[in-house]
């Protein structure tokens, strides 16, 4: 496996490509789509790629929260290449931008079954469960 992460712009066929991945992952299996405004929104953010031979097989977007603050959403690593350190490659690159642009507290809305793998890769809760996208989430954060 070659594994190339990097930041893909708003608008390309890179970024197409990832938001295929996080509908096919994160909506469609819930019978549910992005909005055209969901997708407009995202022109703010920063839109993160894990690449293995050229194939896009993960994506994460950098949505800012606050100053200081960003919040890591959309995280989606194709089902054929889990548990192979693709997501916590990305959670590591999108840290390591994240300290780059002056940020200092990632937070997030974890589902539930991801929660043990943010969990290790050092990201607090409060465990309060609360819904989103019909699913549990919990709460989570890590201070850079
Ligand atoms: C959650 C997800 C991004 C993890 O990606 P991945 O590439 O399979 O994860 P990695 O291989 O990098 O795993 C890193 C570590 O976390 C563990 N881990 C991964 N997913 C886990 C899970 N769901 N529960 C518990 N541990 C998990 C791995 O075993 C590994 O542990 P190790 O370091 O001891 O070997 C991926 O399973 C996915 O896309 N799931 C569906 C979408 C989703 O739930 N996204 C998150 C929304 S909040």
């Amino acid at each position: 496996m070659s594994l190339d992460i990097r930041a893909v712009a708003y608008g390309t066929p890179d970024y197409e490509a990832a938001v295929a991945l996080r509908r096919a992952i994160l909506r469609t299996p819930l019978g549910l789509d992005f909005s055209a405004e969901d997708l407009a929104r995202e022109a703010a953010d920063t839109h993160l790629a894990a690449f293995n031979d050229g194939r896009l097989v993960g994506t994460v977007v950098m949505t800012p929260y606050a100053p200081g603050k960003v919040k890591l959403r959309q995280m989606a690593v194709s089902e054929d290449m889990r548990g192979r350190n693709v997501g916590a490659q990305l959670v590591a690159f999108f840290e390591d931008y994240a300290r780059h642009n002056g940020i200092n507290e990632i937070v997030l809305a974890a589902r539930q079954t991801a929660q043990a793998f943010y969990a290790r890769l050092g990201y607090a809760t409060d465990d309060v469960v609360f819904t989103e996208v019909t699913i549990p989430h919990v709460r989570m954060w890590k201070t850079l």
